[in-house]
């Protein structure tokens, strides 16, 4: 394909995505996106769906109105739609409405927790810090090794579940690396952790938006437990995240929230909780942010996560191979062609701090990036070869600047075109890092 000539088909699916913004100069030019790890704008649909709701909005699960019990169905039916998305079990899973991810883990951390007993989670060494903060408190968790690439490793996986002895609870891994894009095999890690009696819990804030998963493929062992992902990062930024998981697991014991809502019967000596979810969903639901969501599942869906996947993909190899030929900057991700990623690429340009490249980015062309370590410190601290040292003297030197990365991440909307004008900036950043520092 003549990738030049090429425009991204769903450009004009995504709102804003041709503003115009200022440089440092005062000259106003079109905006780039390049932090849709972070969050994507919203799709025209999801905007449109929202006003055309509004009229018919009304606080739901309570009231007797026409506008409520409109809009209690509508919230209620929206757990199948989630549900066959993502091919859950629409008999024995349930979904639960949360703000995002790190609530939809938080929540199942406390649902796990088994009090003093201390099982053990198997995290890896690649989370975000809301896949490995939440455990920490209530777990025993080791964590599993990533190669020299940074790809994760099945056989330390294995040979940790064999070194627990039945033990580990739960194997809980990220669908999709916000640093390095390395899309992880999930399918064979259920398979591993549920031969060794474990359950699994895939972080999918980046992999659904980017690709289609299948909870429940043909082989049970293969089937994933739980899933968690946020509204924000596929084009539905209205504050609402799923977790999916098991209405079982959800029946025993306390929600870690309560009141309004989570209860069926309540005197001042006992109360009867209500059924999942609703004991789950603590106070007035956003309701808003589900309509966003489905909007933006009815979009996916009509676009098809395979085409989306494809496309992403074409954006990233043509990236990768632009960055790759400017000498002096450092990729981190390392994938062969054909090898499953999402559109996620870290890097750093010799002579140069990542901040400053961001900088130089967003001030001279509009480009938007992120550098740092994008919550997710221990990989990049791996990935930089960081030592546990040179980390104390950033505890004792708050102030110091930090090491980190810069990234570029893709949405459905982007632009090979847009890519040239990265490509070029960065180009020129290298041949002259002093200049831009
Ligand atoms: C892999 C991964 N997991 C979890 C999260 C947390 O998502 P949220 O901020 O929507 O809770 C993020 C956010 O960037 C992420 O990239």
């Amino acid at each position: 394909m003549n990738y030049k000539l090429a425009r991204s088909s769903y450009r004009h699916l995504v709102v804003g995505a041709d503003s115009k913004i200022p440089l440092s100069n005062g000259k106003l030019t079109t905006a780039i996106n390049f932090d849709n790890a972070a969050s994507t704008p919203p799709f025209v649909s999801v905007m449109e769906e929202i006003v055309k709701f509004s009229t018919m909005y009304s606080s739901i699960h309570r009231g007797t109105g026409y506008k409520s019990q409109l809009s209690s169905q509508l919230f209620e039916d929206a757990r199948s739609i989630v549900l066959k998305f993502v091919n859950a079990d629409p008999l024995h899973d349930t979904v639960i409405f949360v703000k995002n991810t790190t609530e939809a883990i938080n929540k199942l951390s406390y649902r796990l927790w088994e009090g003093k007993k201390k099982s053990v989670i198997l995290s890896t060494y690649m989370e975000h810090h809301s896949n490995d903060l939440p455990w920490r408190n209530k777990f025993q968790v080791d964590y599993v090794q990533t190669d020299a690439s940074g790809k994760l490793s099945l056989e330390d996986l294995e040979s940790k579940l064999i070194k627990h002895k039945g033990n580990v609870k739960l194997v809980t891994v990220t669908g999709a690396s916000n640093v390095t894009g390395y899309v992880n095999p999930i399918h064979k890690i259920a398979e591993l952790a549920h031969r060794y009696r474990a359950k699994i819990l895939v972080d999918g804030a980046q992999l659904v938006p980017h690709t289609a998963v299948n909870m429940k493929p043909k082989n049970a062992l293969q089937h994933i437990d739980y899933l968690a992902f946020s509204a924000h990062k596929m084009y539905a930024p209205f504050g609402t995240g799923v977790l999916i998981g098991p209405k079982e697991t959800f029946r025993q014991g306390i929600p870690e929230i309560v009141g309004g809502g989570t209860a069926e019967t309540v005197t001042h000596d006992w109360v009867v909780w209500e059924n999942p979810p609703h004991n789950e969903e603590a106070g007035s639901p956003n309701v808003m942010g589900v309509v966003a969501l489905i909007a933006a599942i009815k979009t996916l869906t009509a676009l098809g996560m395979e085409n989306i996947d494809h496309y992403e993909n074409q954006l990233t190899n043509y990236a990768n191979l632009k960055l790759k030929s400017i000498p002096g900057i450092t990729l981190y991700s390392q994938t062969s062609i054909d090898e499953p990623r999402i559109g996620v690429i870290p890097f750093n340009i010799q002579g140069i701090t990542h901040e400053r490249v961001a900088t130089v980015l967003s001030n001279q062309a509009g480009i938007a990036v992120r550098t740092g370590c994008f919550c997710t410190q221990p990989y990049i601290q791996r990935l930089l070869a960081i030592s546990p040292k040179h980390m104390e003297f950033y505890r004792k030197n708050v102030d110091a600047p930090r090491p980190g990365v810069v990234r570029i991440s893709f949405g459905l909307y982007n632009d090979f075109s847009e890519i040239d004008v990265v490509a070029q900036l960065l180009e020129r950043i290298s041949k002259h890092p002093t200049t831009y520092s």
